[in-house]
């Protein structure tokens, strides 16, 4: 079956470009120079109506589909495709007046006043309503429009209001617990509520975890967590039904948050899509972005089952919400685009066409800025536009990773929640380590769930993994046992499914299959560093490791410097099965984890894609019909990687060596082409 997203390419003629549009801030006369600039750019698919709720229905008893009416026929008679978005991310004031109590609560009691967006209550009827029959509507109005190509649902789900602690929020939340627990002596158990006296007797006396006097129960914060996204999840549920039964044939897509986002489970968003799309922004303040946002290309690619994806939002420039929103370099934004398309991405769109002159979002860069066509991003916006039509033949083509990186939204939550052995230890920042190494060797890798199908890979990287639940723990021990390469990062295996310590010893998940027992947690403080044997020093965790069936690979330093655990082991290794299974229970410095990772990857026969100079990112996409080196240049001097085919983009390749010029992206068709990575 030909995948939704590249029917959807056929539609657009090419890789989809384009962003945001929205025309309601705007006169109609700018809405023809609106198209006329479109077209010059070459954008082929805009999305509309995002937050259009109040326009379209300005009253609760009166649609008014004017404006959408006209601009899906001029953007149509231009050319241009539409993702229609259903416009539930922002109620309009009469919702709010006529129904204050959907307004959402914080942990704090505080209910939210109008006069931002997602302005909601997750769980409150009234929203449902209201948001059900506006989708109705829509659906019914455009499904035979033929400007429409996708349906775009809701925005962001949860970016806003993701927990809400009102009194329907209560109440749901005491119906999912009945669900998911089947009887309070089970949820007494799975919350060890025998500590501090919390044991319930009545399913009422169940609140959500609203702030308190000090430390909250973990297991009810964890599964509040769940319900959370649940309650998003299955207001895109609906959502989706209804787009499904009154506008069947077109596929949808709701724009997820990547690693951008802890607040919903993005894997159980991304499974009821048909086709996947993500939003990306650069951290101004993180001078590695581009690694970033690679991991964030690889996790929709995650998401999306290797097939390809969308990527829905980024910004041409500065964004508008970060303490200092930094402009983007010349040629960054087309590094940045052409590396999520590199990654996988089939389409690539921006937040938002044009700049707004008011508003919230005013001082967030668009693709025509407020200084019109005589600007740098517009001459950048409608150069990539030019370059990616010249690279529609690589529509349909995949990435193929021999490498899985286990990524989960549950073992977040857990892991940050209060009252662990150190509230330094972030998920993203360890998952970052070790994908920077990956990066690094241009070895690429998919973001999968631990419960994914791992046989494909040929190594399989688990940072800091500290829940596992009992039929993850199972698969990728089964992984191991049948030949593969297993790296584990430290606090990893260490709680079940409801946050509770698992017994005999840590990691008690992993400890059979890593062949040893973790006697003791022990963070470090800010600032200090154990130091390991051979050189280096390893920050922010370490633990005393017991070495059981395994071998030590790397150890602490003897004291006086090698921290709490001086002479135990830091990195291990042990035969399980037929493979075999690694361990890292530190923070090891950048080098002595390429090091390790480079080690795993070679025992499995994971090879990089090229062996290039440092600071130059490879990533090849291929298909039946031949297959494509994407090579960026992050650094200031001109590069080359050895190279068979012909140059897009203008790209020279000579005497077998393809030359990328400083900060530049060169792609080459290969010859012959290569079905691996
Ligand atoms: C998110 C939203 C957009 C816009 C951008 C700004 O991605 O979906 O509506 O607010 O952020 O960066």
């Amino acid at each position: 079956m030909t995948d939704p997203l590249t029917l959807l390419n056929d539609r657009v003629g090419g890789i989809a470009y384009g962003g945001d549009y929205n025309p309601e801030q705007w006169p109609r006369e700018v809405w023809r120079e609106d198209v006329r600039l479109m077209r010059a750019a070459g954008v082929n698919l805009v999305t509309l109506g995002v937050f259009s709720w109040s326009r379209i229905q300005p009253r609760p008893d009166t649609y008014d589909w004017s404006l959408l009416d006209e601009v899906l026929d001029l953007v149509h008679r231009n050319g241009i495709g539409v993702d229609l978005a259903t416009p539930t991310a922002a109620p309009p004031p009469w919702f709010t007046r006529a129904h204050p109590q959907a307004r959402p609560v914080t942990s704090g009691g505080t209910r939210l006043s109008h006069g931002s967006r997602q302005v909601f209550c997750p769980s409150h009827p009234a929203y449902a309503e209201a948001a059900d029959a506006l989708v109705e509507a829509l659906a019914i109005r455009y499904r035979a429009h033929p400007a429409v190509v996708l349906w775009h649902v809701h925005n962001e789900w949860g970016n806003h209001n993701a927990l809400c602690y009102c009194d329907t929020s209560a109440a749901a939340f005491r119906d999912w617990l009945r669900a998911r627990h089947g009887s309070l002596d089970v949820l007494n158990e799975a919350w060890g509520t025998d500590f501090w006296s919390q044991r319930y007797g009545d399913w009422e006396e169940i609140d959500p975890p609203r702030d308190t006097t000090a430390f909250h129960n973990p297991g009810q914060d964890l599964d509040f967590r769940r319900f959370s996204s649940d309650a998003l999840l299955a207001r895109h549920r609906a959502e989706s039904r209804i787009l499904r039964r009154f506008a069947p044939g077109i596929p949808l897509t709701t724009n997820l948050m990547g690693t951008l986002e802890k607040k919903v489970d993005g894997h159980a968003f991304a499974a009821e899509c048909d086709l996947v799309s993500v939003d990306h922004y650069l951290t101004a303040a993180d001078p590695e972005g581009h690694v970033g946002l690679a991991l964030n290309a690889d996790l929709a690619r995650g998401m999306a089952g290797g097939r390809p994806w969308l990527l829905m939002e980024h910004s041409t420039s500065a964004v508008n919400w970060q303490p200092v929103n930094v402009a983007k370099k010349p040629d960054e934004t087309r590094r940045n685009s052409l590396t999520h398309l590199a990654r996988g991405a089939d389409g690539v769109l921006f937040f938002q066409w044009r700049q707004s002159r008011a508003g919230a979002e005013k001082w967030h860069s668009a693709m025509l800025p407020h200084g019109g066509t005589d600007s740098r991003v517009w001459k950048e916006v409608s150069r990539l536009g030019a370059d990616l039509a010249d690279l529609t033949e690589v529509v349909g083509t995949r990435v193929v990773s021999e490498v899985a990186v286990l990524f989960d939204w549950q073992t977040w939550w857990a892991l940050e929640l209060e009252a662990r052995p150190s509230g330094e230890v972030r998920y993203l920042e360890a998952v970052r380590d070790w994908y920077e190494a990956l990066w690094s060797l241009n070895i690429t890798c998919d973001l999968v769930p631990p419960g994914a199908d791992l046989t494909p890979y040929r190594a399989v990287l688990a940072p800091n993994l500290y829940l596992l639940s009992d039929e993850d723990a199972k698969n990728v021990t089964r992984y191991v046992e049948r030949g593969g390469q297993l790296a584990v990062g430290y606090f990893s295996g260490v709680v079940d499914h409801h946050d509770r310590v698992r017994p005999g010893g840590h990691p008690g998940a992993l400890r059979d299959v890593l062949g040893l027992r973790v006697d003791e947690y022990l963070p470090l403080r800010a600032g200090e560093a154990a130091r390991l044997d051979g050189g280096g020093h390893a920050v922010r965790w370490a633990e005393r490791i017991e070495p059981r069936e395994c071998e030590t690979v790397l150890s602490f330093a003897d004291a006086p410097d090698g921290g709490p655990a001086p002479g135990a082991p830091a990195v291990t290794r042990n035969r399980y099965g037929r493979g075999t299974a690694w361990y890292a229970g530190t923070r090891l410095p950048r080098e002595k984890l390429r090091d390790l990772v480079r080690s795993v990857c070679e025992q499995g026969g994971a090879a990089p894609v090229v062996d290039g100079p440092p600071g130059l990112e490879a990533v090849r996409r291929s298909g039946p019909d031949g297959s494509y080196l994407f090579l960026v240049n992050h650094t200031d001097s001109t590069r080359s990687v050895p190279a068979d085919g012909t140059g897009l983009l203008g790209a020279t390749v000579r005497d077998g060596r393809a030359v990328v010029p400083a900060g530049a992206v060169v792609v080459v068709r290969e010859h012959p082409a290569k079905r691996r990575p």
